[in-house]
């Protein structure tokens, strides 16, 4: 695709997921100029078509959308603090895509707006091999109207979903995904280590799996419904009776000489009978994790 066609957009952070961004800009024909700590991580996006920024100042000059994938926050925060870095802002819109808390994107948005800049938030569901697929999920949060203003720009990254008014609302939504995900694979890779110890195939395991899987969705979306009515009478299995499974798993991972990881999920469960939930569906444990 042409590249006169395109938006001038500048790209800070050129690791993994960083360098994902600035090529899918590329593709799209955007105008692409960018900036990395680690200089020599720019040659292939130059080789690609982008404009390498000798300076931070410079990269932040070039383009009015200055996306940010770094570390994290405080490497965020330590690029843009130097007043020249926040003069050269004043004026442009801070696309911030670095990982973080709720409580890190409100900070953000304060300093944006202390220098004169517009902030959107983001969080971005996916890998870097994602970037660029239209099933790649990036939610923002921030001043809608700042979300409209480059929602076209961003087409270039993936399916961008606007969440909310309030700035933490993307990072809130994406570690509660994270806290799932990252569950669910701890999980799985346990029971992977489990069946190798008991001599179990990975290919019957992951047979197994595809029987499971879709229950996680049809529970969560139940869960939903019954935390939103705090409703968790039901006829399908206890709070009791899934303590008990866990406290197999913890078994069967001491006997099998493996890491017994569900020891901390079993301990929320004894909590949760203890607190009079045993009779009641796995949902009630809502109500002991959110004290
Ligand atoms: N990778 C993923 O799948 C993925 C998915 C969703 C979200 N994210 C988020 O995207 C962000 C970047 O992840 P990544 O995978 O691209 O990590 P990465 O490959 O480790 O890149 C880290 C980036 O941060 C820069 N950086 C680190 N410390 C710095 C410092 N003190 N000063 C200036 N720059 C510094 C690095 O610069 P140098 O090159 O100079 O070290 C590099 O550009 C993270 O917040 C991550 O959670 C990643």
């Amino acid at each position: 695709m042409s590249s006169s066609s395109g938006r001038a957009v500048s790209v800070i952070g050129l690791g993994a997921m960083g360098s994902a961004l600035a090529r899918a800009f590329l593709t799209a024909g955007h105008r692409v100029t960018v900036w990395n700590r680690t200089a020599a991580k720019a040659d292939p996006l130059r080789a690609a078509g982008a404009r390498t920024a000798p300076s931070l100042v410079e990269a932040i000059g070039a383009s009015d959308v200055i996306v940010i994938c770094v570390l994290d926050y405080p490497t965020s925060a330590g690029l843009l603090g130097p007043r020249e870095v926040g003069a050269a802002l004043t004026g442009k819109t801070i696309v911030q895509l670095t990982t973080g808390t709720p409580a890190d994107a409100r900070e953000a948005e304060r300093l944006a707006r202390e220098i004169g800049a517009a902030y959107l938030d983001g969080a971005i569901m996916g890998y870097p091999r994602d970037i660029g697929r239209p099933e790649c999920v990036i939610l923002h949060s921030g001043a809608e109207t700042i979300f409209n203003a480059v929602a076209d720009l961003l087409g270039a990254l993936g399916n961008n979903l606007y969440v909310g008014e309030s700035v933490g609302a993307a990072a809130t939504l994406d570690l509660a995904l994270l806290s799932t995900y990252y569950a669910a694979m701890t999980g799985y890779l346990h029971g992977a280590a489990l069946c190798a110890a008991e001599g179990v195939s990975l290919e019957g395991y992951l047979g197994g799996l595809d029987g499971i899987l879709p229950i996680v969705g049809v529970s969560a979306k139940d869960y939903a419904t019954r935390i939103a009515d705090r409703r968790y009478a039901g006829d399908q299995a206890t709070i009791d009776i899934h303590a008990a499974a866990l406290r197999h798993i913890v078994r069967a991972s001491r006997d099998a000489g493996i890491a017994p990881v569900a020891e901390a999920t079993s301990a929320w469960f004894e909590k949760a009978r203890a607190a009079g939930h045993g009779g009641a569906e796995m949902a009630a444990l809502f109500e002991v994790l959110k004290r």
